[in-house]
């Protein structure tokens, strides 16, 4: 199998999400993947009528992948997205495809599919300017959380307690913040520091993470700090998961799913999730699981494709597998999974 992986920043110890790609790398050589990596801003884009691949990099003409992994997340720019729409025509398989990319780097529009779909998620108003502090006091009411509509790693989140922060942030805003677009979104009070992240990968929900943030906090992401530990998500958290991977089309998902009194809350879902804290904290290869499930699901050549595709099953089944148990009174039951052996072949 020949893939390419796309991300932006050159590799380095401390650039955000490079682990994840060194992971991809490990995993190729393990699987014998011919894996590049590229930057997809090194592409020159040239359409035209005629047929026939086109892939033109630094200059240089590349010859078709099978697969494209674009780990450019959130983050994902307008040129990303043209080149993953160029090859996306030209029929190379994407994980995930530039639509799904696109519709979940927007958190209102992932929020607006979800709901069209009936599944349960904060109530959040888009912020105009100026700020309509009392349609916000109505709607939602206070303690309200503030988003950037487009973050990541939890910076562009923040908790408004009452009505006077509120009004000083809005008054804020509309000085300062014209051009950029922001959510008022309900906050889920029995989540407060805490949250699930479940990884789906091709309808299967494979490994489970709760976070807990450490410093009294009531964000949950890892990135500032939050401690991971394995979770069993009971069989309706992840059957919603999986349920919200399919409705954004995503082949490959991080869905972050909050606890609210009775019921869960589906916070965000991200395209090209870290993983170094879930594999840290659940012992699962999500590279391997990757190229596994999509060799399955295009077809793709993989050696030994058939002892590996038992691994992916084997993880499917094994974070769903406890029972629940519930913890408290205050949010719906939730069970620690059992430290689970490294999984091999068998
Ligand atoms: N509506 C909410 N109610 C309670 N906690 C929330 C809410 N929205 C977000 N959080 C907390 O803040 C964290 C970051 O929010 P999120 O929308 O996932 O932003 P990011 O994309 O930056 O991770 C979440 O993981 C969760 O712990
Ligand atoms: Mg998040």
């Amino acid at each position: 199998m020949r893939c390419w992986l796309f991300f932006n920043r050159d590799l380095g110890p401390n650039v955000p999400e490079a682990h994840e790609v060194f992971r991809f790398q490990e995993a190729a050589k393990a699987l014998d993947i011919e894996l590049h990596v590229l930057k997809p801003s090194e592409f020159d884009l040239v359409v035209d009528s005629l047929g026939g691949w086109s892939a033109i990099y630094q200059g240089r003409e590349l010859r078709k992948p099978d697969l494209i992994i674009p780990r450019t997340g959130s983050e994902t720019s307008y040129f990303t997205l043209a080149v993953l729409r160029h090859f996306e025509r030209q029929g190379v398989a994407i994980v995930n495809p530039p639509a799904a990319i696109e519709a979940v780097a927007d958190k209102l529009h992932t929020l607006q599919v979800l709901a069209g779909a009936g599944l349960p998620i904060p109530k959040t108003i888009l912020g105009k300017f100026p700020v309509d502090v009392g349609l916000v006091e109505r709607e939602i009411g206070f303690p309200v959380v503030v988003k950037k509509l487009r973050g990541t790693r939890g910076a562009g989140v923040m908790l408004c307690e009452n009505r006077a922060q509120f009004d000083d942030l809005a008054n804020l805003l509309d000085g300062a913040a014209q051009g950029q677009d922001f959510l008022f979104q309900q906050y889920i009070k029995a989540s407060h520091g805490r949250d699930v992240r479940v990884l789906v990968v091709d309808g299967k929900a494979v490994a489970a993470m709760e976070r807990r943030s450490t410093d009294g906090g009531f964000k949950s992401n890892i990135s500032l700090g939050g401690a991971a530990m394995p979770f069993a998500p009971p069989p309706a958290m992840a059957e919603l998961a999986v349920k919200v991977a399919r409705e954004l089309q995503l082949d490959v998902a991080g869905i972050d799913i909050l606890f609210d009194k009775t019921a869960y809350r589906i916070c965000e879902a991200n395209s090209s999730p870290g993983f170094q804290g879930l594999e840290r904290a659940c012992d699962v290869d999500v590279p391997e699981l990757v190229f596994v499930a999509m060799s399955r699901k295009f077809g793709l050549p993989l050696r030994h494709s058939a002892r590996w595709e038992r691994a992916i099953d084997r993880a499917a089944k094994a974070v769903l597998g406890p029972m629940p148990r519930p913890v408290n009174d205050d949010a719906p039951a939730m069970a620690r999974a059992p430290t689970r052996r490294k999984r091999k072949p068998a």
